[in-house]
C-alpha cells in the first residue's frame, strides 16, 4: 500500500486513536523521539511481516496481544508492503541474545532482536506501549528505541506442591512472565505436602505421592480440615507447558527437591526413608525430619529414575535439584547412613559435620547423573555446606551470603535472598491488613523489591560477571487459589523486573509514574493485582479475577 492510501486508510475508519507512550517498565535503556517527525499510525490495515518460522510464533502473539488491546486483528505477512506494517527481524548484530531495536516512522515499525527472544522483548515493550485497552488505533511516536537486559537469567518461581494450581494457570503465569520479559521459570514441582509430577518408572509418587488427607488450619496451627487435596501434571500436560513457554522465549527449570522436602515421596515409597514409615503426605508447613535415606542404594535409583524422566521432559541446559532445608535428625541414627559415611571415609570438620558431607555426596551424586545427560544442575545455597560440588551453580535465598561465596569461589549464582525476592511474604507493613502470608519474614512492599541490588559495590568485574540473574520466589504455603497467586506477585513482579532488566540508576518515584500503564494490561488480561502503590483511579477498578 502507499503511503498516502494509508493515511486514507486510517482516515476512512471512524476509530479514536490514541498515542503510544514508551516508557514502560521494565524501562528500555535508550528511547529517542525524533520530535517533528510524524508517528506511525495502526489500523485495521496495518499488517505484521514475519519471514521465517520464529518471528511467526511472534507475530501470532503480537496479533494477540495487540487484539486483546485494541479489538484490531492485523494479517500476518510474510513479505512487507509498500507501507503500513510491523516488520519483525533478527538480524541486530549485538552479543547480547536479548537486545532489540525498534524504529518507529511513518510508513512502518521494525523490532529487530539480536535473536528472535530480543525480537520477542521489543514486541513486549510495543504491547506495554499502548496506554489502555479499548477500540482504538494507536498512534506510535517516531523514534527508536534501543535495549537489552542487565542479566541473562531473569527468574520466576513458583510452588505448586503446597497448592496446586493446574495447568491453565500455569500458562497464566508463564504469559505474566513474559509481559514482565521473565525467561526463566522455576517450577517447583515436589514437595513434603505433594508430589506432582507424573513419573512413569514410579507411579505410586503421583498416584499416592500427589494426595493429601487435610490441609493444617491457619498459620499452622494444631488443627487440620479432613478435605482431601491433590493434583498433578501429566507427562503430556508438562510437555504442553513446555512448549508453551518456549513459544514465550522461556525456559522452564523443574525442580525435584532432595534430599529433603521428599516426604510425599517417602509416603509412596516408604522403604526410601531411614525408618521405613509409614509415612503420610504431610498436612502442615515446615520442615520435616523425614527425608530420604543417603545410605540406601535403591534410592539413588529412584533419583536417577526421575532425573532420567526430567531430562526427558525438560530441555532446560538447568535441572534445579533442591539440597535445601535437608535435616540430619534420621541420618545420624541410620545404620545404613552411617555405614556409607564410613564407606566413603567422611568426617566432621571445619568444612562441615560428616552428615553435611554426606548430604554433598548425595547431591553430587544427581548432579554427575545430569552431566552425563548434558545437563547442570542448580541448587539452594545449602549446597555450600559440606562442600559444593564443581559446577553446580548456587540459588542464594537465606540471603545474600551464599550467593556472594559461591561467586566468590567462582560459581555462578542466582540471586533470590528471601528479604526482598520472597512474594509469600506480605506485601504491606500492616500485616493485619493482609490476607495470611508467610511469618517468617518481614513484610515485603514493592519498594523494598526495587530497592535490591544484586552484585555487591565491593565485586571484582570477574565477581560480578558469576551473578548470573535474580529470581523471585512464590511459595504457596498460604496461597490456596490462583487469584491470589496474582496478588501476590502483580505489581511486586513489576519491581523485580526492573531489578532483572534495567541498568539504570534506581528511581523509584519514576517507576511509580509508569506503572499504572502496566497494571493497564493486567486489567486487559483480567489479572488480579495488589493496589497498594497505585493511585486511587488506577487501583479503583476492580480487576476481574482469572
Ligand atoms: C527455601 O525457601 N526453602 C528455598
Ligand atoms: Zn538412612
Amino acid at each position: 500500500m502507499l503511503p498516502a492510501l494509508a493515511v486514507l486508510a486510517a482516515s476512512c475508519d471512524n476509530r479514536p486513536a490514541i498515542t503510544a507512550d514508551y516508557d514502560v517498565v521494565p524501562l528500555p535503556a535508550s528511547i529517542v523521539l525524533a520530535e517533528n517527525a510524524p508517528g506511525f499510525t495502526m489500523n485495521k490495515n496495518t499488517c505484521i511481516v514475519a519471514s521465517d518460522a520464529d518471528q511467526q510464533k511472534n507475530a501470532e502473539l503480537l496479533a494477540g496481544y495487540i487484539a486483546d488491546l485494541t479489538g484490531l486483528n492485523l494479517k500476518v505477512v510474510d513479505k512487507a508492503p509498500g507501507s503500513n506494517f510491523i516488520s519483525l527481524e533478527n538480524t541486530l548484530g549485538v552479543e547480547n541474545p536479548d537486545a532489540y531495536a525498534l524504529a518507529v516512522n511513518s510508513d512502518n515499525i521494525c523490532i529487530n532482536g539480536a535473536t528472535p527472544a530480543g525480537t520477542f522483548y521489543g514486541i513486549q515493550t510495543l504491547r506495554k506501549s499502548v496506554p489502555e485497552a479499548g477500540e482504538n488505533n494507536v498512534v506510535f511516536p517516531a523514534g527508536e528505541i534501543v535495549d537489552q537486559p542487565r542479566f541473562g537469567y531473569r527468574g520466576a518461581h513458583l510452588d505448586v506442591a503446597r497448592h496446586f494450581f493446574g495447568p491453565d494457570s500455569v500458562k497464566i503465569f508463564i504469559d505474566m512472565l513474559a509481559l514482565h520479559n521473565i525467561n526463566r521459570f522455576h517450577w517447583h514441582l515436589t514437595e513434603d505436602q505433594g508430589w506432582r509430577l507424573e513419573i512413569k518408572s514410579h507411579p505410586l509418587l503421583t498416584e499416592v505421592g500427589s494426595k493429601r488427607s487435610g490441609t493444617v488450619l491457619g498459620a499452622n496451627t494444631q488443627e487440620y480440615d479432613s478435605i482431601p487435596y491433590g493434583g498433578f501434571y501429566t507427562q503430556d500436560e508438562v510437555r504442553d507447558i513446555v512448549k508453551y513457554a518456549a513459544d514465550r522465549h522461556i525456559t522452564v527449570i523443574p525442580e525435584i527437591d532432595m534430599p529433603g522436602h521428599m516426604q510425599a515421596a517417602l509416603a509412596a515409597y516408604p522403604s526410601m526413608g531411614c525408618t521405613g514409615g509409614p509415612y503420610e503426605v504431610w498436612r502442615r508447613w515446615g520442615v520435616t525430619d523425614e527425608v530420604l535415606c543417603a545410605g540406601n542404594d535403591s534410592v539413588y535409583k529412584l533419583v536417577d529414575d526421575v532425573l532420567a524422566e526430567v531430562c526427558d521432559l525438560f530441555p532446560s541446559e538447568y535441572i534445579h535439584i533442591g539440597g535445601d532445608e535437608c535435616p540430619k535428625v534420621r541420618w545420624e541414627k541410620c545404620t545404613k547412613c552411617q555405614a556409607k559415611i564410613r564407606q566413603l571415609g567422611l568426617k566432621s570438620d571445619k568444612g562441615g559435620t560428616k552428615e553435611q558431607k554426606l548430604q554433598s555426596y548425595f547431591m553430587k551424586h544427581a548432579q554427575d547423573f545430569l552431566a552425563e545427560h548434558g545437563r547442570k544442575t542448580i541448587g539452594w545455597d545449602e549446597i555450600l555446606e559440606g562442600g559444593v560440588n564443581p559446577g553446580a551453580v548456587v540459588m542464594s535465598w537465606r540471603g545474600e551470603e551464599g550467593g556472594i561465596a559461591a561467586a566468590k569461589m567462582g560459581h555462578d549464582a542466582i540471586m533470590t535472598p528471601s528479604k526482598y525476592m520472597y512474594f509469600d511474604f506480605v506485601q504491606n507493613e500492616d500485616r493485619d491488613k493482609e490476607p495470611l502470608g508467610a511469618s517468617w519474614g518481614k513484610p515485603l512492599t514493592v519498594e523494598k523489591v526495587y530497592s535490591y541490588e544484586p552484585i555487591p559495590e565491593t565485586f571484582t568485574p570477574e565477581e560480578a560477571a558469576h551473578i548470573i540473574g535474580v529470581q523471585a520466589n512464590t511459595w504457596a504455603e498460604y496461597i490456596p487459589t490462583f487469584s491470589h497467586v496474582q496478588y501476590m506477585t502483580l505489581p511486586r513482579m513489576a519491581a523485580l523486573s526492573e531489578v532483572q532488566w534495567s541498568s539504570a540508576p534506581k528511581d523509584y518515584e519514576g517507576f511509580l509514574t509508569r506503572l499504572p500503564q502496566l497494571v493497564e494490561q493486567y486489567k486487559n488480561q483480567g489479572y488480579n493485582y495488589a493496589k497498594h502503590v497505585l493511585p486511587a483511579e488506577t487501583a479503583e477498578q476492580p480487576a476481574q479475577d482469572k
